[in-house]
C-alpha cells in the first residue's frame, strides 16, 4: 500500500495543505532520513519513517483517546468563545479527523472518548445499541429512595419528553451522592432528571462508558490512547450492580481536584 506524502501528512496531523507545501519547501519533511521536497512522492504509511519539523509522524488509521475532562471545556472540535476539549491534546496526537464522541456539559467532568471512528461513535451513542454510561452525581438535597422507582419507570423531564428507564442508587454512606446508569444522552439529561424530582445537581462526573472505566491513574485534564481490547470493552453492557459495587467506597475520590 502506498500513499502520497502530502496526503499522508494531511491525514495524520493538523497541518493544512498550505502548511504542508511550506514545510516541504523549507526542507522540514524527511522520509527514512532523507529531506523530501516533493509532496507527490509515494510512501508506505506503515513502513516509511516520516518526520515533520523533527517530529516523527506515527501512522494510525483509527484513533481512540480517553480524556478525563476538566470543568470549563466544551465537547466540540471548535468553538469561537469557549475552550474545547481538543485543546487539551498534545500536538503529537492532534489531527483533523478526530472529534469528541458525545457531549458532556461544560461544567461536567470525567470520561470523554475522542476518536475518528464514526461508526463506533454512533454505536456508543445510539440508545438502540444499549451501551450504558455511568455518572456520579453530587446533589443539593439528600437522595430519596423513591428516585429508584421513579427513574426505573422512565421519568418525564419535560412535558412529553420521557427518558428511558434508568438505574440509580444512593452512594454508600453519603446522603448527597448518587450513582446513575443511562443508555441515552439527552441534553442536560442527568440534571433535568434530578430537577424533575425537585433536587438539583451540583456536580457531575462520568466514570465509565460500556465496560470501560476511566483509568484511576488518569488525572484531571489528562488523556491516554486506548488499545483495541479496551475499545471492545467500550461496547459491552455490564451488570449495573457489579459496576456500582466495583466503585466500592471510592465515590468521593472522583471529586478530588475536580
Ligand atoms: N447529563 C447532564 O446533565 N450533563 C452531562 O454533561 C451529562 C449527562
Amino acid at each position: 500500500m502506498t500513499e502520497r506524502l502530502d496526503k499522508f501528512i494531511s491525514a495524520q496531523t493538523c497541518y493544512t495543505r498550505t502548511d504542508i507545501r511550506k514545510l516541504l519547501w523549507k526542507r522540514k519533511v524527511t522520509v527514512d532520513g532523507k529531506i523530501i521536497r516533493d509532496g507527490e512522492v509515494k510512501i508506505n504509511p506503515e513502513m516509511s519513517d516520516v518526520t515533520v519539523n523533527g517530529r516523527k509522524i506515527i501512522y494510525r488509521d483509527k484513533v481512540y483517546i480517553i480524556l478525563n475532562k476538566p470543568e470549563g471545556y466544551v465537547c466540540a472540535t471548535e468553538d469561537k468563545n469557549k475552550k474545547t476539549v481538543m485543546e487539551l491534546l498534545g500536538e503529537d496526537i492532534r489531527r483533523k479527523d478526530i472529534f469528541p464522541s458525545g457531549r458532556l456539559d461544560k461544567d461536567t467532568t470525567g470520561m470523554v472518548l475522542i476518536t475518528n471512528d464514526g461508526p463506533l461513535s454512533h454505536r456508543i451513542l445510539s440508545p438502540k445499541k444499549h451501551i450504558p454510561k455511568y455518572y456520579i452525581v453530587k446533589l443539593a438535597e439528600p437522595f430519596e429512595e423513591k428516585y429508584v422507582n421513579i427513574f426505573e419507570q422512565g421519568i418525564e423531564i419535560d412535558r412529553g419528553e420521557k427518558c428511558l428507564p434508568a438505574k440509580v442508587r444512593q452512594c454508600p454512606d453519603c446522603e448527597n451522592m448518587a450513582f446513575i446508569e443511562l443508555f441515552e444522552g439527552k441534553y442536560h439529561q442527568v440534571k433535568r432528571m434530578f430537577a424533575a424530582v425537585d433536587n438539583n445537581v451540583e456536580k457531575l462526573t462520568r466514570i465509565q462508558m460500556g465496560g470501560l472505566k476511566i483509568p484511576e491513574k488518569l488525572g484531571i485534564g489528562e488523556y491516554m490512547e486506548i488499545m483495541h481490547k479496551d475499545v471492545e470493552n467500550l461496547l459491552k453492557t455490564p451488570d449495573f450492580e457489579e459496576v456500582f459495587s466495583s466503585v466500592g467506597g471510592n465515590f468521593s475520590s472522583y471529586w478530588i481536584n475536580k
